[in-house]
């Protein structure tokens, strides 16, 4: 094949290291990891490059919850991300950590670089301060009033409820999100990169070509908004890499995200004696460098990136490829809906390629958002995958066995074998551009062809008649000979599929061989490849993923987390509202492991309250019982209803777990001082 080899390095956003990989996140690393495959397939060298993004004050923040090291967390995070990825068969070579000595020397080395090329500016500037916490505070850490508006509750950046934006300070009462203090305004000095110096040279490089046309757009519509000085800067307490001039800031977690794909990429080359970083990141690299991305992230890729590369002397990406978010059943992911759908969860109960061929069938090289339909999902694969493809197999392979001693006969009529191959390169035309969803429907109308040759000419009937032996020898090894090109048009989409078959076929796919002949060639025996997809096994992991509050506030979990409390304040304590209450009603709740449902009776008013007691009270035996609640808590809404506050229990947990119980005399309602 006239196909000179290219050298490619290709990325995924590298996800935050304070939550679990979600199916959202795996489309990108799904489009990602077919596109990577795909070059491979064809024989090209290429990398495909990732690692967590470590830094932040949200990972920081977390860590603090946990009572952990963030070093410790976001250890914890990989491993698990990794463990994810791997079963959904993404092959990166080399997945590593924004926290990594490789990503703190460049990210270091390009700093110095900018501030001696002149393009990092300095200015004092004033923002929201948190006096308890001693630490200046994030938009999103800030919440208040909105301005507009005056819903409660709102976040510093925007108000959820009628959509304005505005800065923290306009905030009507505002508080610290980390300690509810309210906040100061405090000066602080910060370095600002100097993002419009690039405008020419951005311009220039959406210009390129190589960019997606709603992406140029988007940059046209900044460019004409004025490009602004970047803040990288950020205050110490801060989980990242301190700026090697001035002790106590510390790089902006974006800045050193992407510097990232680098940094990774610089293990990989320390590892291997045959990979030269430079030869991937000098100014005059030819090598191609490609970043998928989804369309939150444009601004830092398209801008921020390529700017800071040229600044500090390298290449830049030859393309910024961004997709569409994934909404399910036709909305946001939710937690309550139980659509926020973890990978891990995902995978508990179903194969890893069913998502992968339905992103794949999806997906086109636009940023329109996806919808994962579980319906369509569970029809769309059972349809294409079992009774398509994997059928075609299924209907054939055995008479092959049975009858031909296992021998593939040398096939007479090529008609469909040469409208398979003849497709060959438009398909090949489809992955390169990110056009997978053509790519599928191309192969699915193959597949179509395949299975109406197949039923015309019956093999099953044939095998029956004497004198049509030689027949039914051709059809089952055309049939199988066509299943064999499809697989190998499938293999960057359906990797374990394809390892199988080859194993079943004892022939490698790959896409030289397609135009190979089988003749005589012997094949193993067909052992099921694929399995239909339950619609009970999707209401199972909907069910799985509603957000399961319960576990969450049990109150064991709390006492075994947090043994020994914080100081609090007199008003902080004076805060609470405890009351004697009577246990008027007590009952199970269905499905529920841990809670009971209570109706509490405070002299006049009832609350009701899911408590985490289950394990260590029969119903019946708190009935008319008094006992001591939380009576001001927030009503919450939890997976079985709504839960109007807390009842005090202590113990170790599970069977050694006691609610308080006051002696008689107290009445129901008397408030606990
Ligand atoms: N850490 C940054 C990326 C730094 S890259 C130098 C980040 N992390 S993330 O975990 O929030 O997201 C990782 C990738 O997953 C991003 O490209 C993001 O767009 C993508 N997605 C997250 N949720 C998604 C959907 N619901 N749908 C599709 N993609 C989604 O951003
Ligand atoms: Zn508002």
């Amino acid at each position: 094949m006239a196909n000179s080899q290219r050298k490619i390095l290709v990325t995924s956003a590298l996800p935050y290291a304070n939550g679990p990989i979600h199916l959202g996140h795996m489309l990108e690393y799904i489009q990602t990891d077919i596109w990577s495959r795909y070059q491979k397939l064809r024989g090209h060298e290429c990398y495909y490059i990732c690692a967590d993004d470590a830094h932040g004050t949200p990972i920081m923040l977390k860590a603090q919850q946990l009572g952990v090291k963030p070093e410790e967390m976001i250890a914890q995070v990989q491993t698990e991300h990794q463990q994810d990825f791997a079963d959904f068969h993404i092959e990166f070579d080399n997945y590593h950590s924004t926290h990594s000595e490789e990503n703190r020397e460049l990210a270091s080395d390009i700093y110095l670089k900018l501030r001696d090329g002149g393009y990092i500016k300095t200015k004092t500037i004033s923002q929201l301060f948190d006096p308890e916490k001693s630490m200046f505070l994030p938009d999103r850490f800030v919440k208040g009033t909105c301005p507009k508006c005056k819903s409660e509750d709102q976040y510093g950046d925007n108000c959820d409820s009628c959509g304005a934006t505005y800065s923290p300070t306009d905030l009507i009462n505002p508080k610290s999100a980390v300690s509810g203090a309210t906040p100061i305004m405090k000066d602080t000095e910060h370095f600002f990169f100097d993002l419009p110096a690039f405008e020419n040279m951005l311009q220039e490089w959406t210009r390129s070509g190589s960019l997606q046309q709603e992406m140029a757009n988007k940059l046209g519509e900044w460019f004409e908004q004025g490009l602004q000085q970047w803040d990288i800067t950020r205050d110490a307490p801060y989980f990242g890499f301190e700026i090697p001039d001035a002790p106590g800031k510390f790089f902006y977690v974006w800045l050193d995200a992407p510097i990232g794909y680098m940094g990774s990429f610089k293990n990989l080359c320390d590892k291997r004696d045959d990979l030269n970083f430079d030869e991937f990141w000098n100014k005059d690299s030819t090598a191609e460098v490609y970043h998928f991305i989804g369309k939150d992230i444009v601004y830092f890729h398209s801008l921020f990136w390529p700017a800071m590369l040229e600044g500090a002397g390298y290449r830049k990406p030859n393309s910024v490829y961004a997709h569409g978010y994934v909404t399910v059943n036709g909305a946001k992911m939710s937690k309550s809906k139980g659509t926020f759908i973890k990978a891990r969860t995902y995978l508990e109960h179903l194969q890893p390629e069913y998502l992968r061929y339905y992103y794949a069938a999806k997906l086109s090289s636009r940023i329109d958002d996806l919808d994962l339909n579980l319906e369509d999902f569970a029809q769309r694969v059972n349809s294409d995958l079992v009774g398509k493809l994997v059928n075609l197999a299924s209907r054939t392979a055995g008479f092959i066995s049975k009858r031909f001693d296992g021998k593939l006969a040398d096939i007479e009529d090529m008609t469909l074998t040469n409208e398979f191959l003849a497709k060959q390169d438009l398909i090949a035309e489809y992955y390169e551009s990110r056009e997978y969803g053509k790519a599928m429907r191309e192969i699915m109308a193959l597949a179509d062809n395949a299975n109406a040759f197949v039923a015309d000419a019956a093999p099953w009937q044939l095998v029956k008649q004497d004198d049509k032996q030689s027949e039914a020898h051709q059809v089952c090894s055309n049939a199988l000979n066509l299943f064999r090109i499809l697989v190998t048009y499938l293999k960057p989409v359906l990797p374990k599929l394809a390892e199988d078959v080859e194993a079943f076929l004892q022939f490698p796919l790959t896409w030289d061989n397609l135009g190979a002949s089988l003749a005589n060639h012997e094949i193993a025996k067909f052992k099921a490849l694929m399995q239909r997809v339950d619609m009970k096994k999707i209401e199972a992991i909907t069910e799985a993923s509603k957000e399961n509050l319960e576990v969450q506030k049990a109150p064991e979990t709390e006492l075994e987390k947090d043994p020994i409390s914080e100081e609090i304040s007199f008003d902080d304590f004076a805060k609470l509202d405890l009351r004697i209450a009577r246990i008027a009603k007590a009952e199970h709740v269905p499905d529920a492991n841990k809670l009971l449902k209570l109706q509490l009776d405070l002299g006049g008013e009832t609350k009701q309250v899911f408590a985490g007691i289950k394990s260590a009270y029969a119903p019946e035996d708190l009935e008319g019982k008094l006992t001591v609640m939380v009576a001001n808590l927030a009503p919450r809404k939890m997976r079985f209803g709504m839960s109007e506050g807390m009842v005090l229990a202590a113990g170790p947990g599970k069977k050694d777990l006691w609610i308080l119980e006051p002696h008689d005399g107290a009445q129901p309602g008397m408030r606990v001082k």
